[in-house]
This record gives structure tokens, sequence and C-alpha cells, in this order.
């Protein structure tokens, strides 16, 4: 299922999970909470904050509606965000409302060519990765380290069957059936946290840490740009 083709389709609602800054969750970002085990407030504290600055160039993939975009924006003065997603997120983000400040790029592929070369200070996702195969993902972040500065960090959340395993596949609201399917028919295909390393270190970056260990079910990888 997680195709190219897939992908493009399945999110063109636009997916939302709630403001990931506000004290108390609202009803989509609670329930998103109680599948991943974790807070997404503490997690933009612990995961984002600490690999970015007020001037940071940053790049995230896959947006949807925006939810950590914004989170994002309200921490940038003179950096700037740039979005790289399959749907057109700027009817949802409105670029215009931040005075050149947000960039949103619509893709068909995983080149990343709109970015330019060796500008990026930070690059993050979530709720991405983990609805990409491994192939894909190592696409994404051979093509992602010629866009990073020397020293940039990058920060992903990916699916990790092993922690999903401990975890309980029910309480994560993954269905059970898809340990029987091969990838191409999952939206949660595989991945763990050796595979991560294993195609991070490939692609040329230097895993920081493999997990930041802020949610239960999931991992969290921190890479560098050596
Ligand atoms: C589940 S939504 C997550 C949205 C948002 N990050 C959040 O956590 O609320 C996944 C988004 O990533 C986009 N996406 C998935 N794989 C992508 C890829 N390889 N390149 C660009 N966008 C991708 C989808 O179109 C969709 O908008």
């Amino acid at each position: 299922m997680p195709t190219v083709e897939w992908l493009k389709k399945e999110f063109h609602y636009g997916y939302d999970s709630g403001d990931v800054l506000s004290l108390i969750p609202n009803f989509r970002r609670f329930q998103e909470e109680q599948k991943i085990g974790g807070s997404y407030r503490k997690l933009f504290y612990q995961a984002v904050i600490p690999y970015m600055k007020p001037d940071s160039m940053v790049l995230e993939l896959g947006p949807g509606r925006g939810s950590w975009s914004k989170a994002i924006l309200k921490y940038l003065s003179s950096g700037k965000l740039q979005t790289v997603d399959f749907q057109d997120v700027s009817q949802w983000l409105k670029p215009e409302k931040y005075q050149g400040k947000l960039i949103c790029h619509q893709v068909t592929d995983n080149s990343l060519s709109c970015i330019t070369d060796s500008s990026i200070d930070f690059f993050w996702s979530f709720g991405v990765l983990c609805h990409n195969n491994v192939e894909r993902i190592e696409e994404i972040l051979k093509n992602a380290l010629s866009k990073m500065k020397v020293g940039g960090f990058a920060v992903h959340e990916y699916a990790d069957w092993k922690k999903l395993d401990n975890y309980g596949w029910e309480r994560g609201k993954i269905p059970v059936s898809f340990q029987k399917l091969p990838d191409n028919e999952i939206w949660w295909p595989r991945n763990d946290r050796e595979t991560m390393c294993q195609i991070a270190t490939k692609s040329g970056w230097k895993v920081v840490n493999p997990d930041l260990g802020l949610v239960k079910r999931d991992s969290i990888i921190v890479l560098q740009k050596a």
C-alpha cells in the first residue's frame, strides 16, 4: 500500500494532529497521544527545540495540515521553514500569513530537488517515515544529506516494529493482520531501530541517537551531517 501513488492519494484531506503546543490536548491530539504513548507538547520541547535556533533554516517533510509547522514557526524569528509534501499544503498552512517565513513545496517524488544544496540547519518529520517503505526512507535520507549544512541535525519519527511488539499492536492501533502482509499492502511498513541506523549510516549521516525514547510505540531518531 505505501507506494508513492498510495501516499499521494491517501492524505489528500489534510492530516491534522491538533495544536501540539496547547497545555490541554484537543480530542484529536488526545487520541493520537493515546495510540503513540507520549505527549506531543513534551516531544516538541525535547525533539525539536534543542535542534533548531530562531534563525535556523528548517525543512519539514510531510506537514499535512501543519500541526508541527505552526509550532516551529512560533519559534523562528529570522529563520525560515520550507515544507515538502505530496499534497498542496498551502491551502491549509496559508504561507501568505507568514511574511516570507514559510515556503510550501508540493512534490511528486523524493528527490528534494526544490531545496537548495547546503542550505538546511534542521530537517524534521513526524508521522511520515512510518508510512514509507525502508527503500524509500533511504532515498529520502540520501537526497536530504546534500541539502544540509555541515553540523545540521535531522530528527524523524519512524515505525519500530520491535518497540511495537513490546507496546502492543492493539494498544498502538496498528492492525495485527499487517504482520502477515507484505510492506506494499500495509500503511505501517516494517522498520526498526537497527534498520533505521543502518540506512542512515549508509546514506552518509551520523547517528546521534537512534531513539530519543519520548514515545512508547514508535522511535525518534536524531541524525547529524558531520
Ligand atoms: C500522516 S500525515 C502527517 C502530517 C503531520 N506531519 C502530522 O504529524 O500531523 C503524512 C503526510 O506526509 C506526506 N508524505 C508522506 N510521505 C511523503 C513523502 N515521501 N514525501 C512527501 N510527503 C510525504 C503525506 O502526503 C501527508 O501529508
